[in-house]
């Protein structure tokens, strides 16, 4: 499926595949979890691998970038003259690799089974990550020269909400002159079919903590008299949703914007399989707002979850108490133009709202990020369609995820660049879960579309790109 670049870089693709493989594990195999303060080292290890592996190639200016939490992989290359210039973004972290006994392979020594390599982090993001640096590699070793200028942002805390990053994109500004940025960090549609992503959602994290006694109470001596935080949570999160998956919380839709019936047939025209996509799910049913097909609430909707609930009583048996305390974690992820600020905050009165009487209830801001649409008509995105053609020999489609990458919108809106989103994962690729794994033939060919993507690039005005 692969299509040749140019006959050296081919060349020099094809000596260099099994050390290419190798140095893809030795990426793979340093736990860079973000989220978990033990591997704050190995994150710094990671970035200083990126580092050398990069300073190998020939880049300039490389460089652990300190940012107070995981440090961010700075480098560039400006000898293009006259051409444009691209900020590349992906994140060496990853999420973390509980539960361990479902994987089939320890997630940190990846194994190749056919055209599949498994572990933590192949697809998000280290694989799409690696295939920048094979790509930057193999332009300077056989042409000795880029084809556009790129300034390399490789972050270390997107799993855990890039917390530092914009602080650290504010203080970088003078070196992030740019005429857009590139995000390497989704993937195709549905069947593997070659897409440009144009819509990522937004997120509002939160935590609720239901206090009720100093301890647990006697449930025979006390209940009756008393309301149980448990019991109560549970009213709180019933007050947030209705059964149809509309959400409760006012003013919440306030500044959702709908969907054109323009995209709408776009979404329609999507060759999406929703038996298929139940099955692979093992469910009884699809659930959500009965006015938005599948599609629909997927990338274009809003949405609340509550992401994990606990309180009183886990063990084996049973224990007769009144728990002194319940909590839940919950996400919303929110669509353009709604604000995590404001979300927040809305969603907080309306907890405390409803929050039953008997109880104390808290409600925590755990972060977030803004939603994003980047244009399909842009000559950046146009350029990546064309990249993508010429290898995978298709046009791709354009999708609206429902997942969420918060740089996104900070390019856009702190930096003023458009974001093209060009990424290869699979799309049934279990991020986040056991057995995470990546398609070779996609990390591959993504190598040839980066290249291609630099050539189409640099055939276009900076003046084409608005700059
Ligand atoms: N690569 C994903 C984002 C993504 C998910 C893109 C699904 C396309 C489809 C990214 O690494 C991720 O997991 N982001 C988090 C962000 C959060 C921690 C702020 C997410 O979406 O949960
Ligand atoms: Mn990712
Ligand atoms: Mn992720």
């Amino acid at each position: 499926m692969t299509t040749a670049t140019d006959p050296l870089l081919e060349q020099f693709l094809a000596d260099h595949a099994a050390e290419r493989l190798e140095s893809y594990k030795e990426l793979v195999r340093i736990p860079s979890i973000s989220a978990l303060p033990e591997h704050a080292a190995d994150c710094r290890r990671a970035a200083e691998w990126i580092a050398a592996d990069l300073e190998r190639s020939g880049m300039d200016h490389v460089e652990v970038s300190e940012t107070g939490g995981h440090p961010v992989v700075y480098a560039d290359w400006l000898h293009a003259t006259g051409a444009p210039t691209v900020i590349v973004y992906c994140h060496y972290d990853v999420q973390p690799v509980d539960p361990l006994d479902l994987w089939t392979s320890p997630p940190f020594e990846p194994v190749v089974e056919g055209d599949r390599i498994l572990g933590r982090g192949v697809a998000d993001d280290k694989g799409q990550l690696h295939l920048h640096l094979r790509a930057i590699e193999a332009l300077l070793a056989t042409r000795g020269r880029l084809p556009v200028n790129l300034r390399i942002v490789f972050e270390g805390e997107e799993e855990s909400s890039s917390v530092h990053l914009d602080r650290w994109l504010e203080a970088n500004r003078g070196r992030l002159a740019a005429d857009f940025a590139l995000i390497s960090d989704t993937g195709f549609f549905d069947g593997n079919i070659p897409s440009i992503t144009v819509g990522l959602r937004g997120l509002m994290y939160a935590q609720i903590d239901v206090t009720g006694t100093a301890v647990d109470l006697h449930s025979g001596s006390y209940g009756g008299t008393v309301d149980n935080p448990a019991n109560a949570l549970a009213r709180i999160i019933a007050g947030l949703k209705d059964g149809d998956g509309r959400i409760l919380v006012p003013g919440f839709y306030d500044d959702v914007v709908e969907l054109t019936e323009e995209e709408r047939e776009r979404l329609r025209e999507l060759p999406f399989d929703e038996a298929a996509y139940l099955e692979h799910l093992g469910l009884p049913a699809l659930h959500g707002e009965p006015d938005y097909s599948t599609l629909e609430r997927r990338g274009a909707r809003p949405t609340l979850d509550v992401n994990g609930i606990w309180g009183g009583f886990q063990g084996e048996g049973a224990k007769t108490i009144i728990p002194a305390h319940a909590h839940a974690k919950v996400s919303c992820r929110l669509v353009t133009a709604q604000d995590p600020g404001r979300i927040f905050a809305a969603f907080r009165d309306h907890v405390l709202a409803i929050a039953p009487r008997g109880v104390r209830v808290e409600v925590r801001d755990l972060g977030g990020g803004h939603p994003s649409l980047t244009p399909i008509d842009h000559p950046a995105t146009q350029a990546a369609a064309r990249a993508l053609a010429a290898t995978f020999g298709r046009d791709p489609v354009y999708i609206r995820e429902g997942g969420s990458i918060p740089v996104c919108a900070t390019f856009e809106r702190t930096l003023g660049l458009p974001v093209v989103l060009l990424g290869f994962d699979p799309p049934d690729q279990r991020a986040h879960a056991p057995n995470e794994w990546m398609d070779l033939g996609n990390y591959e060919t993504g190598i040839r579309t980066i290249v291609r993507m630099w050539d189409e690039v640099a055939r276009l005005e900076p003046a084409d790109l608005g700059g």
